[in-house]
């Protein structure tokens, strides 16, 4: 048996049930590695974007997967900040345009593949929190202990619509709900790696939980 092996914990589940928020607050409290895998596939639309590669074309986004030049780095003041072939893409990948596309570019297998071993090397002691949605089922399917978190569709938009108003955005929520509904059904029903709890997860559902009493309760599951 190997006594060093780094520990795994792993948080998926749809967008806007928190599981950003949480990863962070959990890697910061254990002092873990912290992988954020929407970022990856954030990264590769953006990339292919950039290149003006067919997006249409597995072929081409894969190719661009697999020769990514990114680089996670802590700032000083500890923020973390993300670059793309040494251009600081942190709010970049954020767009909506970036994530319409991530959510493309994830459906293809050859792409997920080709991101597979670079998720596995963030697997480092003392160890790592894995923020994504197949984390539990395909990337880690060994992990130590497996989250899925969730959160009703209408509980989900309604944060987002908070998020956006504080930066000043005007948005609908009628079409915020809509959007995450459609969002959920591709990711949910695609046929590869698609989003769902693995057999042995933990699932918390947030929607009428604050950020703390859900810290509680992963922690609680975790140790
Ligand atoms: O979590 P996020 O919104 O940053 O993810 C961006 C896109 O990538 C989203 O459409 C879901 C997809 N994704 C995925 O397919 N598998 C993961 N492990 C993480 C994200």
């Amino acid at each position: 048996m190997n006594v060093s092996a780094p520990i795994v914990i792993t948080i998926d589940g749809p967008s806007g049930s928190g599981k950003g928020t949480l990863s962070q607050m959990l890697a910061r409290h254990l002092g873990y590695h912290l992988l954020d895998s929407g970022a990856l596939y954030r990264l590769v639309a953006l990339a292919a974007m950039k290149k003006g590669t067919d997006l249409n074309s597995e072929d081409e986004v894969s190719q661009v997967a697999a020769a990514l030049d990114v680089i996670f780095s802590l700032e000083n003041d500890n923020s973390a900040q993300i670059l793309l072939e040494g251009v600081k893409v942190t709010d970049a990948i954020r767009q909506e345009a970036v994530s319409m596309a991530a959510s493309k570019v994830a459906a293809y297998p050859s792409v997920r593949a080709a991101l597979l071993d670079r998720q596995r090397s963030f697997a480092v002691s003392p160890g790592l929190i894995a923020d994504g949605r197949d984390m539990g089922t395909t990337v880690f399917p060994t992990a130590h202990v497996k989250l899925f978190l969730t959160a009703s569709a209408e509980a989900r938009a309604e944060r987002r619509y908070k998020q956006l108003c504080k930066k000043g955005e005007i948005v609908d929520m009628a079409e915020l709900v809509r959007d995450i509904r459609e969002r959920d059904e591709r990711d949910s029903n695609r046929s590869i790696s698609p989003l769902k709890p693995a057999k042995d997860a933990v699932i918390i559902d947030s929607t009428t939980m604050t950020i703390d009493e859900v810290f509680t309760k992963m922690l609680a599951a975790i140790t």
